[in-house]
């Protein structure tokens, strides 16, 4: 995780790297820390936590670099906070990745007389860049070197006090110029400089070099040209607007970004169909949420005809014996960064297996790694919680398994119609519900089929967001264990449709009668539920609506509970370590 965002130019680089990196806090966000460069001295700036209370220093220039951190090694404090320094404060460094053979390197640093101000893996990058230098190579050479020390994945952005330019690199983790007119930017992401650029040169793994009054890019010591292409995002996107937060933005545009996910060219769809038809398995990977969507489309596809597997990416390790050409595999990664999912798509290619990518980020390492990309089309998603891109993941999911069976996707599109409608109900009705239950210890979300799924994100959403203590699970399971821990008022969250109303209402009786609050997300009513999120019925598209209240709960839940629901405590957007 971490972001990192480096300027260089005509104007003050101060406030704008403070103001770009509160576009990379979705990142993380235990710290920050900018080093500003005047003539020959750097000055450095680190605060603990948000850094959208605070403001910048009153220092004019031309050339800055920035960090916005999620905690690997070493705690938050405000010495773990990037940049790092050498010794004598003229080298610094800002780092997204891990540096894996960091412990080695300290070591043999430390015999060399180098000492340590940090416990982070980051603080060996500026010292072996100074005892490189003290053997007599330029900065450039000494940065080069440094490089071919690091094992793991590394963005880095280095700079020296009597040196000129910005130094980067990188290897595995996201990394994007920005050319604007007499400046340049170098960003884990492009929110961080869209105000003042829409031109970009997305970097490779194994590019480094050099930003002066040009830039400089090699790989394996090859001068090498990139070609700069135009951000598709618009500024206005990647704001809150009048709205208070990101989450509830996001949660809003849903009506309008599930029809986007919607809107593929038709041949995109059809031939993606075809390669899943003629496979002989079809796993859909992904991490959290995605996971959850991939899992809840597995019941479409098998009303189609074809068994696909849900696989968590972290996980994926145990099914690579069972891959082979035959097999399909759909990505799914809003960020197209998630360290699993590069991993499984990485195993899956070695063994020639066909890979298929549903991302949110057209410019990312997933979607320039897989066979055949197709784009959720969401925008930017800045609130931490994923919630528009599991929407928009389900809606393409769905496509595509309805392609499998012939079947037309009007369903899909009366749902972006019906999800207006739905939000707009109960944007009255969950703050009440809201306010009933946010002192609860425990909440439970049950559902049968596609819903147990549904379930499974609908506790994601709330425990994240509010830190209440929730799980999900198919309704038949709970009495296998669960059911121990349901008190007088532990609210349950029975998610119904016509198919599972039946069984999953006769859940909802046993939890009541041992005193369970039931909360029933359903199209109808029933004697089971003391309080009833009417959605409509859609037939196989209920799943896709079935989540909107539940967002909607989860982010009234924090609000009640004092949580702030763009940045829960620990978590980052984009998870690019194992
Ligand atoms: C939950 C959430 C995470 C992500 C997960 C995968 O709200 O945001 O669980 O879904 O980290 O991220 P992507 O989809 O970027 O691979």
């Amino acid at each position: 995780m971490c972001g990192i965002l480096g300027y260089l130019g005509l104007r003050n680089g101060t406030p704008i790297v403070h103001e770009g990196l509160k576009a990379l806090a979705y990142r993380g966000y235990d710290s920050w820390g900018m080093a500003v460069h005047q003539d020959s001295h750097i000055t450095v700036q680190k605060g603990i936590g948000d850094i959208s209370k605070t403001e910048p220093l009153a220092l004019h220039s031309n050339r800055v670099i920035g960090h916005t951190r999620w905690a690997t090694h070493g705690s938050v404090t405000e010495a773990n906070a990037h940049p790092h320094a050498n010794m004598d404060k003229t080298i610094c460094a800002v780092h997204n990745g891990i540096i894996e053979n960091y412990a080695e390197l300290k070591a043999e640093l430390q015999k060399n007389g180098f000492v340590f101000a940090s416990q982070t893996d980051t603080e060996v990058i500026p010292h072996l860049i100074d005892f490189y230098m003290r053997q007599g190579k330029t900065f450039e050479q000494a940065f080069k070197a440094t490089l071919e020390r690091l094992e793991g994945s590394y963005a880095i952005l280095a700079t020296h006090a009597n040196e000129a330019g910005i130094f980067f690199a990188k290897n595995g983790s996201p990394l994007v110029l920005g050319l604007g007119q007499n400046e340049y930017f170098v960003s884990s992401d492009i929110p961080s400089f869209l105000p003042h650029t829409k031109t970009l040169v997305h970097l490779e793994d194994g590019d480094y070099g050099a930003i002066t009054n040009t830039v400089t890019i090699y790989n394996k010591d090859k001068k090498i040209d990139r070609q700069p292409s135009t951000a598709h995002w618009d500024v206005e996107v990647a704001k809150k607007g009048n709205y208070p937060h990101f989450m509830i933005k996001e949660v809003n545009e849903q009506p309008l970004t599930i029809r986007k996910a919607l809107n593929q060219p038709k041949e995109l769809i059809k031939q993606t169909a075809l390669l899943l038809q003629n496979a002989s398995t079809v796993f859909l990977v992904g991490c959290g949420t995605s996971y959850n969507a991939c899992a809840t489309a597995t019941y479409q596809f098998s009303k189609s005809g074809k068994q696909t597997i849900a696989v968590l990416g972290s996980e994926f390790s145990q099914q690579i014996p069972f891959i082979d050409k035959k097999t399909a595999i759909i990505a799914v990664s809003q960020s197209g960064e998630t360290a699993d999912i590069i991993d499984a798509v990485k195993a899956s290619k070695e063994k020639g297996a066909v890979v298929i990518g549903i991302c949110n980020v057209p410019s990312s390492t997933l979607a320039r790694m897989v066979d055949v990309v197709i784009p959720m089309n969401s925008g930017p998603e800045l609130c931490v919680l994923a919630t528009k891109s599991c929407t928009s993941t389900l809606a393409i999911l769905y496509m595509l398994a309805f392609a499998l069976r012939g079947k037309d996707t009007s369903v899909l599109t009366e749902a972006a119609d019906a999800a207006l409608h739905v939000l707009k109900q109960h944007q009255q009705t969950m703050p009440e519900l809201a306010k009933k239950i946010a002192n609860a210890q425990n909440i439970f979300a049950i559902g049968r089929g596609a819903l147990s799924q549904v379930a499974r994100e609908a506790a994601l959403k709330i425990k994240e967001v509010s830190y209440i203590h929730a799980e999900g699970m198919p309704a038949g399971e709970l009495k296998h264990g669960s059911i121990a821990l349901i008190e007088q008022g532990t609210p349950v969250i029975v998610f119904a449709d016509d198919e599972t109303r039946a069984f999953s209402t006769s859940n909802a009786m046993e939890v009541k009668a041992r005193g369970a609050f039931v909360i029933g997300v359903d199209s109808k009513p029933s004697p089971a539920y003391d309080f009833h999120i009417q959605i409509p019925a859609l037939d196989d598209a209920t799943p896709l609506l079935a989540l909107l209240p539940v967002q909607l709960l989860g982010y009234y839940l924090a609000l009640e509970r004092g949580c702030d629901p763009d940045k829960p405590r620990n978590l980052a957007k984009s998870v690019t370590v194992r």
